[in-house]
């Protein structure tokens, strides 16, 4: 590794220590730390992910850094500081929840920052703030929390794929320990690539939204041409993992990642159904191929024929109706 990647690499970590420090030990940490004790996080769970607190001030880590007469050069090149016109460097991370996101042999190579309201559609300003792409940060090879997970999954021979970082870290402190999330990006294949090296099976547990499913459905296509055996858990609509585990606790949501995942067929069969309007005959139709589209390729009779039942119950049709298109189809294929 090059002198250059281990500067930015000592900078991020100089940077996470201070920051988790303000929150934990300051009077400019106190807002944010209230903050996140109302989420429920515990000082436990804050020092395991060693969260922080980036305060409002436009050079507290600037000076922090000169004081240590770091070259200007290189903090330009971190993406710790963003850069006016006339050159001058100021903080990037201001009046921000710091989670710092490590590589895969746990040094921290950048930070998200999450701001202490709700996001205000008025204002221009993300929820999210993600340290930009440097030479130590390639967002798409990142995955979060993999390297602190990494023992986990290779225990429980799983791993848990989810939407946020907020997820994680709830799934975690509910004793889900094996779970990951992406940058705030749809999965890529770099990211697969990772978890193949390290487990056989991947369970995705996205966002009970529409966005969630849609997202769910796109990873499940990536994972297609892969090893990987998969499962899909589908969250009551609008809640995220962490509010799951607000409202129905630690164990309702073990219970649910470890017995209550679809395969990906059946995933689809649920997903399509709220694609259509099923009282309308023509959708039911289109829905019908849809899905079957699906169940064709199953090799398995007692699989396929589990299917064909879900799909006659959102159809509200008697499964043998559906069987006998199945074997028309199943005909004309060959
Ligand atoms: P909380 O509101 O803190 O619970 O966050 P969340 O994880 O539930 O966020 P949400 O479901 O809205 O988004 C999922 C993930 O997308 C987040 O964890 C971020 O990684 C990413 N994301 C959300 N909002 C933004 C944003 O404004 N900017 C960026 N860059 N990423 C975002
Ligand atoms: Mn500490
Ligand atoms: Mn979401
Ligand atoms: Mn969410
Ligand atoms: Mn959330």
């Amino acid at each position: 590794e090059n002198q250059s990647a281990t500067l930015l690499k000592q900078d991020y970590q100089a940077a996470q220590e201070l920051y988790h420090h303000i929150l934990m030990r300051t009077q400019l940490g106190e807002t944010a730390l209230n903050y996140l004790h109302q989420r429920q996080l515990t000082d436990a769970t804050l020092e395991h992910f060693q969260i922080g607190f980036a305060p409002d001030q436009q050079q507290m880590l600037l000076s922090f850094f000169q004081v240590k007469q770091k070259e200007t050069s290189e903090l330009a090149r971190s993406g710790l500081f963003t850069q006016t016109d006339e050159g001058k460097l100021l903080d990037r991370f201001r009046d921000r929840v710091i989670f710092p996101v490590q590589d895969q042999s746990g040094d921290v190579i950048a930070f998200s920052g999450r701001i202490l309201q709700k996001p205000d559609p008025q204002r221009p300003v993300g929820k999210y703030l993600n340290s930009p792409e440097t030479e130590i940060f390639n967002k798409s090879k990142t995955l979060f929390n993999l390297a602190a997970a990494k023992k986990e999954i290779r225990q429980q021979g799983e791993v848990i794929l989810f939407e946020g970082f907020m997820d994680v870290i709830s799934a975690y402190q509910a004793g889900v320990k094996n779970g990951v999330a992406s940058m705030g990006t749809s999965l890529t294949e770099q990211q697969v690539y990772l978890l193949q090296r390290i487990t056989q099976r991947l369970i995705i547990c996205y966002d009970g939204d529409a966005p969630g499913l849609k997202a769910a459905c796109r990873a499940l296509e990536l994972l297609q041409s892969t090893s990987l055996e998969v499962g899909v858990v589908i969250l009551p609509q609008n809640q995220d993992p962490d509010e799951f585990i607000k409202s129905q606790g630690a164990q309702a949501f073990s219970q649910l990642v470890h017995h209550k995942s679809l395969s990906p067929e059946a995933f689809m069969i649920e997903y399509l159904s709220r694609q259509y309007n099923l009282n309308n005959d023509l959708e039911k139709v289109d829905y019908l191929n849809a899905a079957l589209a699906y169940i064709l390729p199953v090799q398995s009779p007692v699989q396929q024929e589990l299917y064909v039942e879900q799909l006659a119950q959102h159809l509200n049709l008697p499964s043998s109706t559906i069987r006998q298109e199945l074997q028309e189809q199943q005909k004309t294929k060959k």
